[in-house]
C-alpha cells in the first residue's frame, strides 16, 4: 500500500499495538494474551477469561474467586433503567434495548464511567449487568417476573437464568460457558474499533461500549447467526440442503456462517462449537440442526471451497439452550463487553487519538448561488 492510496475498510491495515489477542488467520489459531483459544475453551470458564483480557495473566484461585463474586454483586439495575425497560415496546429490537439501557446507566452511576484506569470497575460492572438488561426485556415482554440474580450462579449460568427463569443443566452451563468464551475478544473487529475510537477522544467507557453496542448491531457483523437458523428453516431436511444452497449462490446470494476477513482456513470457534452442537444436541435428543448444518457445510465447501466460521454453529447451540433468535447477537454483546472493555482499558493506557484521512474526491472551486437564483 503506498502513501494516499485508499484502503477501502480499512481492509490490511494495521492500526495499533495491542497485547490482548492475536488470530492467526493462515494456522486458524484465536489467542488471548498468549493462550489458544482451545486450551481455555476446553479448561477455563468465562470469568477466568475475562480477567485474563483484563489484567493481561490468568488469575490464581482467590482472584478467580474475588473476581466470581464481585461479578455476581454488580448484577442489579438502579430502578429507574427497570422502568425504562418495562416501558419498552415488546416489538423492540433487542440491541436497540441494550444500546439505551447502557446509556440510561451511565446516567446513573457517573463515577463508574471515568475514563482512565478507573474503568476496570466499570468494564466488571457492564460485564455483570448486560444478563440482567436482556433478563428484564425477555421476560417483560413475555408477561412474567424479573429475574432473579442470584449470588451463587456463574456468569454462564446466570445469563440462561435471567433469559429462561429456569435453571440449567450442568451440560448447558458449560456450552454456554465455552460459548461466552470463544466470543470474548476477536483484535480488531468493527465494534472493537468503534469503541477504541470513542475512547480515543478520552470519552468515557459507557460511551465506548454504547458505540460498540451500535456497531455491533449491523448484520455484517453480528447477526449472521439468526441468518443460519433461518436458512436451516428454509432447507428443512438434510436432502435439500444441496439444492437450497446451490440456488442462493447461482443468485450470487451470500451463505450465512461461511467466509472470514481474516481466517482463511477454518475458523477455530466454528471447530469447537460444532462439537458443542453435537454434544447439546445428542443430550437433548434433537440433532437435526447438527445434521443439517454438516449437510450445508458440505455444499458449500464443494460450491465455493469456503470454511465456516464462528456463526455457523453458534445459533443451533443458543437455540438448543433456549435462547430465542433476536436475543443471539445481545447475548454476543455480553461476552464480548470484556474484549471491548479490555481494548478501551489498553487505549486509555496508550492514548491516541483515532482519526484516519479521507481522500477528497469532490469539486474545489464552485462558485456560491445565491438561495433565490438557484433553480
Ligand atoms: N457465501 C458466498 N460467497 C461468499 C461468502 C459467503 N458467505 N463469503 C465470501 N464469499 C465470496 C464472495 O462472494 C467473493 O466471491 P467473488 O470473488 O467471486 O465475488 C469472495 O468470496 C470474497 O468475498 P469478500 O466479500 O471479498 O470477502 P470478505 O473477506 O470481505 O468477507 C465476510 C468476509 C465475513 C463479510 C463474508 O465472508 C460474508 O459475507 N460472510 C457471510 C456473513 C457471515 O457469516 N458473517 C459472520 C462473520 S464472522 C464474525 C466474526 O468474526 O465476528
Amino acid at each position: 500500500m503506498s502513501a494516499g492510496e485508499v484502503q477501502r475498510g480499512l481492509e490490511d491495515v494495521v492500526a495499533l499495538e495491542s497485547q490482548i489477542c492475536f488470530i492467526d488467520g493462515a494456522q486458524g489459531r484465536l489467542i488471548y494474551h498468549g493462550y489458544d483459544i482451545r486450551e481455555l475453551a476446553e479448561h477455563s470458564t468465562f470469568e477466568e477469561v475475562a480477567y485474563l483480557l483484563w489484567y493481561g495473566r490468568l488469575p490464581t484461585t482467590h482472584q478467580l474467586d474475588e473476581l466470581r463474586k464481585r461479578l455476581a454483586s454488580l448484577r442489579a439495575l438502579p430502578d429507574p433503567v427497570v422502568r425504562i425497560l418495562h416501558e419498552t415496546p415488546p416489538s423492540a429490537n433487542a440491541m436497540d434495548v441494550l444500546r439505551t439501557a447502557v446509556s440510561a446507566l451511565a446516567l446513573f452511576e457517573p463515577a463508574e464511567t471515568q475514563p482512565g484506569a478507573s474503568s476496570i470497575g466499570g468494564a466488571q460492572r457492564l460485564t455483570a449487568v448486560l444478563p440482567t438488561i436482556l433478563g428484564h426485556f425477555h421476560r417483560g415482554r413475555l408477561g412474567l417476573s424479573p429475574p432473579d440474580p442470584s449470588p451463587d450462579l456463574s456468569h454462564a449460568a446466570w445469563i440462561l437464568n435471567a433469559i429462561r427463569g429456569t435453571e440449567a443443566s450442568e451440560l448447558e452451563v458449560k456450552g454456554m460457558d465455552v460459548a461466552l468464551i470463544l466470543h470474548a475478544d476477536h483484535e480488531l473487529n468493527a465494534s472493537t474499533f468503534a469503541a477504541r475510537v470513542t475512547a480515543s477522544t478520552l470519552s468515557d467507557l459507557y460511551s465506548a461500549v454504547t458505540s460498540a453496542i451500535g456497531t455491533l448491531k449491523g448484520p455484517l457483523h453480528g447477526g449472521a447467526n439468526e441468518r443460519v437458523m433461518e436458512l436451516l428453516d428454509e432447507i428443512g431436511t438434510p436432502p435439500r440442503a444441496e439444492e437450497v444452497v446451490k440456488s442462493k449462490l447461482s443468485r450470487h446470494e451470500r451463505i450465512m456462517g461461511f467466509g472470514h476477513r481474516v481466517y482463511k482456513v477454518e475458523d477455530p470457534r466454528a471447530t469447537i462449537l460444532r462439537e458443542w452442537s453435537r454434544r447439546i444436541g445428542q443430550a437433548k435428543g434433537n440433532l437435526k440442526f447438527y445434521d443439517l448444518l454438516r449437510s450445508v457445510e458440505q455444499v458449500v465447501h464443494t460450491e465455493k471451497g469456503l470454511y465456516p466460521n464462528v456463526d455457523l454453529y453458534s445459533g443451533s447451540v443458543y437455540t438448543l439452550l433456549g435462547i430465542p433468535r433476536d436475543l443471539f447477537t445481545p447475548l454476543f454483546a455480553s461476552s464480548r463487553v470484556v474484549g471491548w472493555t479490555a481494548h478501551v482499558l489498553e487505549e486509555y493506557q496508550d492514548l491516541r487519538l483515532i482519526r484516519p484521512t479521507a481522500r477528497y474526491v469532490g469539486p474545489t472551486d464552485l462558485a456560491y448561488v445565491p438561495l433565490e437564483k438557484r433553480g
